[in-house]
């Protein structure tokens, strides 16, 4: 038998399948032909053994803690790149030029205001909607006011100047989901001030009050979305490939990108996190009370923001937020109970073997929640701060789907209801 096939045996039958291998000599058997060859089909609840696509946008290694954007580490790129060089490289493939940077910076930053009417959809909304259900709304609206969009076939040129008009719009449509809730005035986009600047400008400026930026919260929110720009085939950015494939829009696919990321087992664990500090500190705040419950397989409470699906030693991520985390809280000498609380958390799961065993470490929305809230961000804003980093990513890899002419995704089942059985309802005729 060729050494680049696997040998599948049912019922005395051998079924050979090709084997694949990607750059970096991760292995997959392809079972494209499986049901063709065989009549089986394959079964991967949760799809944690079963590769969705081909991709050359991001490559991590949950054993090793490896996570790199188109070959680059997260390391380096969070300590010497900015949010929107990395928006480009994961978007077109390498980093931009500084002719290329600029002409982007200047594209992004004549597109940041959203047509007038995006308003009447937002005063629709009830003053307490979650930012998360107005942000889906409001990115899916776009394609009322860019109806060329709605196309995915349209020219190169066509495409990305959609990217742009998301990548510069969403800062602006995720502030006014903010204002909405708290019912305060939207701010419009301030053009002379850099991405996250702007962003933090139009969450915070009140009326009558001169807003100014502090630098320390700018840039450790730049590197926060350096930090969530892309994580390969998570739950989000399978959302947006799967009705990407559809050759639904651009912003149709981010759209429902926003409300898978929203769930509290994936982008709203950040939010679950700091809820679950305040329930501790509402309870006395003695975080080794918890770490027991959270031992205690009789009692129901689970300690959010600890271990990863994919990670199975440590979060790269969590490691360069914790950093950044304690670097801001330093720089704005903040002495918060809840962040206390955390640290409490934080070692004792370090050094409890329960957790270490369990590769139960804290992760990347353990320390975001914690460094947000420090920041000033509301925590019902915490997973739309996910989502601004997430952008690139899910538009790199919606591009990528795009390009590569990829399939509708159309995933079979194992069918576990009745056999077949006759109609015997009530005598209705
Ligand atoms: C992410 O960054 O999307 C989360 O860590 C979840 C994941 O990768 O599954």
């Amino acid at each position: 038998m060729a050494d680049n096939v696997a040998a599948l045996s049912v019922d005395g039958k051998t079924y050979e399948l090709p084997l694949t291998t990607g750059t970096e000599n991760e292995t997959a058997v392809d079972i494209s032909s499986l049901r063709a060859k065989s009549g089986l089909i394959t079964l991967d609840q949760g799809f944690k053994n079963t590769g969705s696509t081909k991709s050359a946008i991001t490559f991590l290694d949950g054993e090793k803690g490896i996570l790199r954007y188109r070959g680059y580490t997260i390391e380096e790129l969070a300590e010497k790149s900015s949010f929107l060089e990395v928006s480009y490289l994961l978007i077109h493939g390498e980093l931009p030029t500084p002719e290329q940077y600029d002409k982007f910076k200047k594209e992004i930053t004549v597109h940041t205001l959203v047509h007038e009417d995006i308003k009447n959809i937002l005063d629709g909304f009830p003053s307490n909607a979650h930012p998360m259900g107005v942000l889906s709304s409001l990115v899916c609206s776009l394609t009322a006011f860019y109806p060329k969009s709605l196309d995915p076939n349209r020219s190169t040129e066509e495409v990305n100047l959609s990217i742009v008009r998301i990548l510069a719009k969403m800062p602006t449509l995720a502030a006014w989901s903010y204002k909405n809730e708290v019912g305060h005035p939207v701010n419009y986009p301030d053009n002379s001030l850099d991405y996250c600047s702007n962003f933090l400008k139009m969450m915070f400026a009140l009326p009558a009050e001169k807003y100014e930026v502090d630098p320390v919260i700018a840039d450790a929110l730049d590197k926060l979305l350096i930090l969530h720009a892309d994580h390969e085939q998570n739950c989000s950015t399978s959302t947006v490939r799967i009705v990407g494939s559809s050759q639904a829009s651009l912003y149709s696919s981010i759209s429902a990108g926003i409300n898978a990321l929203w769930g509290p087992l994936h982008g709203g664990a950040n939010q679950a996190v700091i809820e679950m500090l305040e329930k501790i500190k509402a309870d006395g705040g003695n975080a080794n009370k918890y770490i027991e419950k959270a031992k205690d397989k009789d009692d129901s409470f689970r300690l959010m923001g600890f271990g990863h699906r994919v990670y199975k030693n440590f979060d790269p991520r969590a490691k360069i937020i914790k950093k950044a985390a304690d670097n801001v809280l330093d720089k704005l000498g903040i002495n918060d109970p809840i962040l206390e609380i955390a640290k409490g958390l934080e070692e004792a799961a370090l050094r409890d073997d329960y957790f270490v065993e369990r590769k139960l470490y804290p992760n990347v929305d353990f320390y975001s929640g914690i460094i947000y809230r420090a920041m000033g961000i509301p925590t019902e804003m915490f997973t739309v701060m996910f989502a601004l980093g997430r952008l690139p990513g899910w538009i790199a890899q919606w591009k990528e789907m795009r390009e590569n002419n990829e399939p509708i995704g159309r995933p079979r089942q194992v069918y576990t209801g009745h056999n077949e059985r006759p109609y015997q309802g009530i005598d209705k005729r």
